[in-house]
Parts: structure tokens; sequence; C-alpha cells
């Protein structure tokens, strides 16, 4: 389903670091496989791919399809896990350009009320449902975004209750109590999954349903990869999954000076999954005074910005690229009678043969430089493979913070902002 070569970071990782990784790894995989490393009363998004509950599947796909009759919009409010997972699997399956169906917006993962204004106006005259998702039910950003649109479609519809559907923890409070008084439809977040770990419970399952897509090829996409690779335990690196394998070289590299990964996509539509990847890796693994730094950039684009730097500039950053091996596009270059450009020998080509030359250029390119590249490679951009490499990305982040020593599902530094913000705003 997934394929890798990390033959480009093996080449920069002298002999023993790599070694001595490679066997940190199969401790810190067997940790997460056995279920006895720190933090193992969260792992939640393990067990419950362990025993697939279709009849909630079921619930998610049959609200979706009222969703998808009745409403031209659904907003989504939710910050950080709970919004990162949805926005990442619509943006990498959902046609960029719809002309018909419903639109998933995001609200409540910012501050800014010029955007929710906006939001607004865009609703007016709209058939809009909002689902609002905060695990703890506290979170500033959702929780006023979520004033607003609750008024908004209070103001609006005969119905506001049929509208809103609340994702929340069983137990997160005012949430939960304004749900079961509005009598609001309500979806659990598991209380043994973080946000950042939580896109395959209803958290990220109903807006991406909502979106058009199959939730449950989804879902079993990341049953497959759990299977294949995430429960058997390792006794040497050669028995290590691919998933711990990335961990070992991430962190063999990290021990290596390189402090920065860049996370590099040729494929427009999965820079959003790299949004989500930065948050699973930037707050599962840097605690401590520890972790790499987790950087996320879309080919070509950026490599008429960022492309000097990592061709040549200060050696501290590799590169993971992740690439779709099948792309399916249709369209070819046209032939023009003048030739203007001197591009005629592309026509007829695919854009995709181009821009697999791109890649290849890239990496060869950026390997011979300063940087050492590893490569992800989904077989095709469809829910199953999509869910396959969720589950890579979550079992790798678990591995590779064991390996650091740190506890991959605490976030005590996302407090602090929180504290400095609230203790401004009572005094205010
Ligand atoms: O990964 C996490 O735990 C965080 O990013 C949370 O998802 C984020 O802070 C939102 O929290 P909540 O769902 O409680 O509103």
């Amino acid at each position: 389903m997934l394929h890798t070569d990390f033959s480009g970071a093996d080449a920069r990782i002298a002999d023993d670091v790599l070694a001595g990784a490679q066997r940190r790894a199969v401790d810190a995989h067997n940790l997460l496989v056995s279920g006895t490393g720190p933090g193992n009363k969260w792992l939640g998004w393990r067990t419950m791919l362990a025993a697939p509950n279709d009849a909630l599947l079921e619930r998610l796909d049959r609200l979706a399809n009222e969703i998808r009759e009745e409403a031209d919009v659904l907003v989504c409010v939710g910050i950080g896990g709970s919004y990162l997972g949805a926005d990442a699997v619509i943006a990498a399956l959902a046609p960029a350009f719809r002309s018909h169906g419903v639109d998933v917006i995001f609200a409540g993962h910012h501050l800014s009320g010029t955007y929710l204004d906006s939001l607004l106006r865009h609703l007016e005259g709209k058939s809009v449902y909002v689902n609002v998702i905060s695990k703890s039910g506290t979170t500033l950003e959702p929780a006023l975004a979520f004033r607003v649109l609750r008024g908004f479609v209070e103001r609006s519809f005969d119905n506001p209750e049929a509208r809103i559907v609340v994702t929340t923890s069983r137990d997160s409070g005012a949430l939960q109590h304004l749900a079961s008084d509005k009598g609001y439809r309500q979806f659990v977040i598991p209380d043994d999954v973080g946000g950042r770990f939580s896109v395959l419970t209803p958290v990220g399952l109903l807006p991406i349903a909502v979106a058009g897509l199959d939730i449950r090829s989804l879902f079993y996409g990341a049953v497959s990869m759990y299977t294949n690779t995430g429960t058997a335990s390792a006794t040497s690196p050669q028995e290590l999954p691919a998933a711990a394998a990335y961990a070992a070289r991430r962190i063999a590299l990290y021990e290596s000076g390189y402090k920065t990964e860049l996370l590099a996509t040729m494929e427009p539509e999965l820079a959003r999954l790299g949004a989500w990847w930065q948050q699973l890796f930037g707050e599962s693994e840097g605690k401590d005074g520890k972790g790499l730094f987790p950087a996320v950039s879309t080919f070509t684009t950026d490599l008429h910005s960022l492309g000097q730097f990592i061709q040549d500039g200060d050696p501290t950053v590799f590169e993971s690229f992740l690439i779709v091996r099948n792309v399916s596009d249709s369209l070819t270059i046209p032939e023009t009678d003048d030739n203007l450009d001197g591009l005629n020998y592309l026509a007829g080509r695919t854009f995709s043969h181009v821009n697999r030359a791109a890649f290849e250029g890239t990496r060869e390119a950026h390997s011979s430089g300063t940087t050492p590249v590893m490569q992800i490679a989904l077989e095709r951009r469809t829910e199953e493979h999509v869910g396959a490499v969720i589950y890579f990305f979550q079992h790798a982040v678990a591995v590779g913070a064991y390996m650091l020593g740190v506890n991959p599902f605490d976030q005590p530094g996302v407090e602090a902002y929180k504290k400095g913000m609230l203790s401004r705003l009572k005094q205010a």
C-alpha cells in the first residue's frame, strides 16, 4: 500500500549511529505494541482499529447523507486535532473545484473576526449545518466561533437543534450539557484518543463523510496498515515495520545534527495532510528540549522559494518526500503552431509525467547537495491509501517519541500560551 525508500538517509548516517537507532526503534516499537510505554492510557487510536465499530461508521454515514441532502454548507468548528485531520483528508481526496454538493468550511481554528464576519455573509441565504468539535469543550477559539455560528443558526432556521451536531468527549462539561439541553445530535470522542490522533473518530469522519468521501475505505485502510505492521513485536531491526524503520532514520538524522524534517509533497492536494502531519509530530515529539522541527513544503511551488536553502543552505534539514505513485490525470499538454515557448517536445504528455520528472530531478539534486532524502509513496490517492498513511505516521511518531524518551501523547507546552492569553483577557 505504501512504498518507502530510506537509502538517501542511510547514506548520510554513520553506521554505528544508524545501528544504535535501529536497536532503540525495536525497543520503542515493542513498547508501543505491548502498550507498556509512557502515556499508554491514550492508545485508543490503536485499539479502535483492532475492533472496528461498523455501527458507528453507519451512523456517521446516515447523518452525513442527511446533511448532504439538506445543506449547502457544513461549518466545522474546531482547532488543532479537532480540525486538521478532516481538513487534511478532504483536501487530499475531494475534488479541488466543485460545482455541486455540500461545501465543508472550517471555523474556530483561529481568532480572526474578519474571517467570521465574511463567513456569516457567505452563509446568508444558504442551508447551513454546524458541527462543533472540541474534546475538552472549553477551547477558546472554537467556543467563541460557536457562539457566533449558533446565534446565526438560531436566527436563521426554524429547527436550529436539528442543524447543530456536537462532537465532544462524554464528560466535556459545558458543551456536553448544552448539547443535551438543546437536543443537538452528539458524537463521542473516546477518552483514550488524543486530539491529534482523532481523525478516524467522529472528529474527522463526520466532516469527511459529508464531503462525499468513503469513510469505511478510509478507516479500513488504516485497519490494514495497523494489522499488517502495527501489531507484532520485533526481535531485530529487520523485523521492524516501515513506520518504525522511518522513525529510526528520523531520530538517527536528528542525532547526526539534522534538526528539521521537511515533509515535501509533489501534489498540492496533500499539502493539508502535511499540516496534519506537522501537528502530529510537533506536538508529540517537541518537549523536554527535544524533537525535530516539522516543516512542510509543496513542490514544485516551494522549489521557487525554499529550493535554494534546501539545495545548499545550513545543512540541518532533511527531506521526507510524500508522493503518489500512480496519479490518474488525463489532461495532456497541448501542441501549439507557433511553439514560441519551445515546449512542443512535451505535447501529448500528461502533467503527472512532467511532475514525475520534477520529483526525480529534485530528489537527485537535493541528495547530491546538503540534504538527506527519504521517500514515502502512496500507491494511489484514494481513501484506502490515505487511511494507511494516517496509521503509518501515527505509529512512526509514537516510536520516535519513545526513542527520544518523551511521552508522545501529552502536550503540556500548549497550555502556556492559553494561560498568558486568558490572564490578559480576564484583566481587561
Ligand atoms: O492534539 C491536541 O490535543 C490538540 O491539538 C487539541 O486537539 C486542540 O487543542 C483542540 O482541543 P479541543 O478538542 O479540546 O478543543
